[in-house]
């Protein structure tokens, strides 16, 4: 008979919900015993990664038995060059993802409260659970916009840290530059801020703020960015966070030694530089949405205006039944029940072809 284990957990890991990611293609094309498979659900680049990117991994391929750079020298001095920082403002991570697990190590207290936009990416709520902390959601207003003055309600004496989110995952709306300022200018000293601008390359609004200017002010502000998204380097698993070297010193002091490999490291440096291959993503994604709206409007439906790389869609009751019926056709979205938005589904700007195959699939099942 086979032994039962006494081993328990720390209260706060049994408490832990796992995240649920879009469904990878092989998953589908395994499910429906199907080759072509569309995948719009992790926000991906549709066009792949930097060329140039995948070159210098190839040629840095006879290196692998080397330890990665602990300190990722040449990756943050990139980064410095780029975004006018000096590297011991700037942490590198195995994905934003990492770093937001290693924020909430180093900042919170079990206790502590989180405030939170809802719905925002769950992996802010995920570092207050696995830290015993507590997550505040703050609703998004109107058409999924921020109210500085609902978040400003939300603050309490156990208020350690405010997340915001710009554009936000999943609904595409941002903070604008003024409502960042106020939101600043009003909020105690001992509340980090921590500004996640993953899709920030996606943005064409005049009056949005990636927030760097807010660091160089002297606020209590962690930047996040992805090379995830524009840089199309989800695989290798690369992001930083730029703040008052204080606030970046201790970071560092949680994260372990190597955690960056080699590979995203060399990827992250030329990535950045190929400012073809983000032009041009750029514009895919801008042309792209263009053609969600135009078919989404042809459809009669509601959808809400996106400053990243996805659009949030509203399709009422149906919702689960059409994001299913898709699914079986082979296109992989996502389903918003998840975010608590059972009305809805989100789906990521494709390249000209998926878009439409996506609005094809769409109207034959709304049909
Ligand atoms: C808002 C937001 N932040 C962070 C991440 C995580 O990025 P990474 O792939 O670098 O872990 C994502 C990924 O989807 C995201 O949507």
């Amino acid at each position: 008979m086979e032994k039962t284990l006494k081993i328990a957990s720390r209260k706060a890991v049994e408490k832990l919900k796992p995240y649920s990611p879009g469904k990878p293609i092989w998953e589908v094309q395994r499910e429906l015993g199907i080759s072509h498979v569309i995948k719009l659900a992790s926000n991906e680049n549709p066009l792949g990664p930097s060329p140039k990117a995948v070159e210098a991994i190839s040629s840095s391929l006879g290196e692998l038995h080397r330890y990665p750079d602990a300190q990722a020298y040449t990756l943050k001095q990139a980064l410095a060059d780029a975004y006018r920082f000096a590297p011991e403002e700037i942490i590198v991570g195995n994905g934003a993802d990492e770093l937001i697990t290693l924020i909430s190590e180093t900042f919170l207290e079990a206790g502590d409260e989180i405030i939170v936009p809802s719905p925002s990416f769950s992996e802010y709520e995920f570092g207050a659970d696995l830290m015993g902390a507590v997550t505040v959601p703050v609703p998004l207003g109107d058409g999924y916009g921020y109210s500085v003055e609902a978040l400003l309600a939300a603050v309490t004496p156990k208020t350690k840290a405010v997340y915001i989110c710009s554009p936000n995952n999943p609904t595409g709306t941002y903070m604008t530059k003024s409502q960042l300022q106020k939101l600043l200018e009003a909020l105690p000293e001992h509340i980090l801020v921590i500004f996640d601008s993953a899709y920030t390359h996606f943005v064409t609004e005049e009056d949005y703020t990636d927030g760097f200017e807010f660091i160089r002010q002297g606020y209590p502000v962690i930047v996040l960015q992805t090379f995830s998204k524009i840089y199309g380097l989800a695989g290798i698993r690369v992001g930083f966070a730029i703040g008052k070297s204080s606030l970046i010193d201790h970071i560092l002091r949680v994260k372990e030694p190597f955690n960056v490999n080699s590979l995203a490291q060399t990827a992250a440096v030329v990535a950045l530089s190929d400012t073809e291959h983000v032009e041009r993503s750029r514009s895919v994604n801008a042309a792209g949405r263009e053609q969600l709206y135009e078919g989404l409007h042809k459809l009669h439906l509601q959808y809400t205006k996106s400053m990243a790389n996805f659009v949030l869609i509203h399709l009422g009751q149906d919702a689960k039944a059409v994001y299913d019926g898709l699914m079986a056709k082979g296109i992989i979205v996502r389903y918003a029940g998840i975010w608590g938005m059972p009305e809805y589904i989100r789906v990521s700007v494709g390249n000209n072809g998926e878009n439409e195959a996506f609005l094809k699939a769409l109207e034959e099942l709304l049909a």
